[in-house]
């Protein structure tokens, strides 16, 4: 078996052109471990572990949009904290469920799952046995920019607060032999991973800058298969936006390449190159951002998640294999549910406040400031997409 899911993915095995150092097979793999996985976390976590149940009265206290974050709802008199608002996209299965999952069970949150089938994450909710004031479901198809802006309208209208955005839904289509498209014409991992959630957060950054909540946050889900400093995200094909000449073009196959580097159409890549543009997108909201609003930016990797819908696309031999080689092989390998604390602490934990960071977490499910690649923190590489992003969700 072991041999077999080897196989699939002999180049997991080849020495990256990038990578430094001499980490161990079995400190990284394909949507594994990043090599410097090893590195000690400056902190870990707890509040997630800790399912305190807020008082009644803050929990009823949270709807408006101007109810402060601080009440003096307990009977002791102690300041007690409203729930929060948090928007998870992509919350109907994998990495956004388990997070919502893991959000609700504290009780101090309240979900707004942006799902593109409502029906499917209402089930989804329910099957996670999440309790009815603890989410509502929102319909959002981030291929379609006019599903976002709708979507922005129908939260805007709700006049919930936003404390925090999590871009968390992708698609990835590695056997795909050519590009298909969004409602708006581009590639559809680059369209709906990046350019959908570029002008979700856009759209969204005054809700988040007004909100009084002790930290705002706002996270775009990364991935370690877009760093080349990494053994996973040396597994051809690499991503590499090149000089954005596909980008500039509109992504559209007809009058440019469906790629941002403008190369063949590469479905695997697609996915991995629109990965770099959340990376790169996260730091640039920070540079441009951070100071003014306080608002916190942050990206994360949070493991090889090899059993959620993601890989659905995947040939059937690959999703056989895929979890056992992850789970006992590279031991790269985290459950849903796993993964799914880990992005809620980065939601919610208050030591997780710093801006700008790419979140991984180590063996012993101890976070760290992790190293992005050379192209996934090139400040002026960043600068471009966000431009570029600009004129094609039509924000310039
Ligand atoms: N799995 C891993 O090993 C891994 C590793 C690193 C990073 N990640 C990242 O983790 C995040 C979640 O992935 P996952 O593994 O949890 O995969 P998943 O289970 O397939 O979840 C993806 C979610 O995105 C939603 N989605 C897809 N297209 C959409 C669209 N046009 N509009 C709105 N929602 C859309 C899906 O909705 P439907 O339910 O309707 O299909 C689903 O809820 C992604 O950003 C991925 O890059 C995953």
């Amino acid at each position: 078996m072991a041999m077999q899911a080897a196989a699939l993915v002999p180049s997991a095995f080849s020495i990256p052109k990038e990578g430094k150092g001499s980490a161990s097979f079995k400190e990284s793999g394909l949507f594994g471990v990043s090599l410097s996985d090893h590195v000690k976390a400056d902190f870990s976590s707890s509040a997630l572990r800790n399912k305190r149940k807020p008082s009644v009265g803050a929990i009823r206290a949270q709807t408006a949009a101007t109810t402060p974050a601080i009440t003096r709802a307990t009977p002791e008199g102690k300041k007690t904290l409203r729930k929060g608002t948090v928007v998870i996209t992509g919350a109907s299965s994998g990495l956004g469920l388990a997070t919502t999952k893991a959000l609700a069970e504290t009780g101090k949150w309240h979900i707004i799952m942006a799902c593109r089938d409502f029906l499917k994450a209402e089930r989804a909710a329910r099957s996670a046995g999440l309790s009815k004031e603890n989410y509502t479901v929102m319909h959002l198809d981030l291929a379609s920019l006019d599903s976002v802006r709708q979507f922005v309208d129908n939260f805007k209208r709700s006049e919930r607060p936003l404390d925090v955005l999590v871009c968390n839904a992708a698609v990835y289509l590695p056997t795909a032999k050519e590009p298909t498209f969004t409602a708006d014409g581009f590639e559809l991992s680059v369209g709906t991973n990046h350019l959908g959630h570029f002008l979700l957060a856009r759209l969204l950054l005054d809700d988040l800058k007004q909100s009084d909540y002790p930290s705002k946050r706002l996270i775009i889900v990364g991935s370690i298969t877009g760093n080349t400093n990494t053994l996973a995200g040396n597994v051809p094909p690499k991503a590499n936006l090149g000089d954005l000449r596909g980008m500039a073009g509109g992504l559209n196959g007809l009058n440019s390449s469906a790629m941002i580097d403008g190369g063949a159409f590469d479905g695997a890549k697609a996915y991995k190159d629109s990965k770099v543009c959340n990376m790169l997108t996260m730091q640039e909201f920070h540079r441009r951002y951070h100071e003014d609003t306080g608002i916190t930016f942050a990206s994360l990797y949070p493991g090889c998640i090899a059993t959620t819908g993601l890989f659905r696309e995947h040939i059937p031999l690959f999703r056989l294999l895929f979890p056992p080689f992850q789970k006992f092989i590279t031991k790269g390998y985290v459950s849903e549910e796993e993964s799914g604390k880990r992005l809620a602490q980065v939601v919610s934990e208050p030591s997780l406040t710093k801006s700008g960071v790419y979140w991984s977490w180590n063996k012993n499910s101890a976070s760290f400031e992790n190293q992005l690649s050379q192209e996934a923190s090139d400040a002026d590489k960043a600068r471009k997409v966000w431009e570029l992003s600009e004129k094609l969700v039509r924000l310039a």
